[in-house]
């Protein structure tokens, strides 16, 4: 029996050396250690023996099975370094050689004016808010003064979706929905924003700009209030040594109302229009005009960047040429 055992293992040991794939590994493993294996016919011979035999007889086959198992262990490990090896060998990587190049975006240029004058806002303590581009007549035109058929609705000529929908014209209806919802607490925003109007678009016109809103309400806000922010932020954008001029205007949701102009060095600029709220306004949104007062901005942000950056065509915005957008990579 022990010779039959020593002849097995001198067997298997002789098989192992060809073998190099895991699939015959798992075939001569069962073959040799499976139900049909030598080893299990001799374990079935056990019956057959004297009892004092068979301690010793089953410790010398459990043994040589311990021995086998090891050894196809072994066997399995090589092969799956072998493998790994190959693998190992056929990814490698040539560090020397030049990635491929991705193109990087940014952030378009108006967005990151918008962010700019975020963080002025947000640094006077003002919060940020949206509003939707398909908006009602009764926010965009009623409730900023404008009501139906009021002349001054010409001057925003727009594309409506019904009678009583439109694409806003102006972001100035989030006033209206703000102070709506603060009912009757102190409001101090701004809302960036697209607004829309029919409009031929030519170096100075596109049919969709950017706004951005601004409305501070509550108690002795005064026009003094105004046009200390007012030349807050002609500072921060423009520089410290910066002058506005404000000239006096029309809006039916402001009274009084200015326009703001910055002088470049040759001329005034327009870039926005401001005024304190309208006490009929302020009443529409839930104010008690007698108790509370405030003021709005709208600054139009193509103005703005144009005046700033010496961009000469209001159309280089939106017309997506990358030879444009790519002078403006900051942001990101
Ligand atoms: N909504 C006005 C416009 O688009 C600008 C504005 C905003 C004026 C707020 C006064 C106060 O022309």
């Amino acid at each position: 029996m022990k010779e039959k055992l020593e002849e097995i293992l001198i067997k298997v040991k002789e098989k192992l050396k060809s073998i190099n794939d895991e699939n015959a590994l798992n075939n001569l493993r069962s073959l040799t250690l499976g139900k049909k294996s030598e080893i299990s016919s001799l374990m079935a011979n056990f019956r057959d023996l004297p009892v004092e035999d068979r301690k010793e007889y089953g410790k010398l086959i459990n043994e040589q099975k311990q021995v086998l198992e090891e050894l196809f262990e072994v066997k399995r490990n090589q092969i799956l370094a072998e493998k790994l090896k190959e693998k190992l060998a056929k990814e490698e990587i040539d560090v020397t050689i030049p990635g491929a190049k991705l193109p990087l975006g940014s952030s378009h240029i108006l967005n990151q004016v918008i962010k700019d004058f975020e963080r002025l806002f947000i640094g006077m303590g003002y919060e940020i808010k949206d509003g939707p581009e398909v908006e009602k007549d009764l926010y965009n035109f009623e409730m900023l003064n404008l009501e139906k058929g009021h002349p001054a609705r010409a001057m925003q000529d727009s594309f409506y979706i019904d009678l009583e929908t439109l694409l806003r014209t102006h972001t100035s209806p989030v006033q209206a929905r703000t102070m709506l919802k603060s009912e009757g607490k102190p409001i101090q925003i701004i809302c960036p924003g697209k607004v829309y109007r029919r409009d031929d678009d030519d170096q100075y016109h596109s049919h969709q700009f950017m706004q951005i809103e601004g409305l501070v309400v509550g108690k002795n806000i005064t026009m003094s209030h105004l046009k200390a922010t007012l030349l807050e932020i002609t500072k921060f954008f423009f520089g410290e040594d910066k002058e506005i001029r404000l000239r006096p205007s029309y809006f039916p949701f402001t009274e009084p109302s200015v326009e703001v102009d910055v002088y470049d060095g040759t001329s005034y600029i327009e870039i926005l229009g401001a005024g304190m709220v309208h006490p009929n306004v302020l009443k529409m949104g839930g104010y008690d005009p007698n108790e509370f007062t405030g003021f709005a901005f709208g600054i139009g942000v193509e103005r703005v960047a144009m005046l700033k950056y010496g961009i000469d065509d209001i159309r280089l915005f939106y017309t997506n040429d990358v030879r444009f957008l790519k002078q403006y990579k900051g942001g990101l």
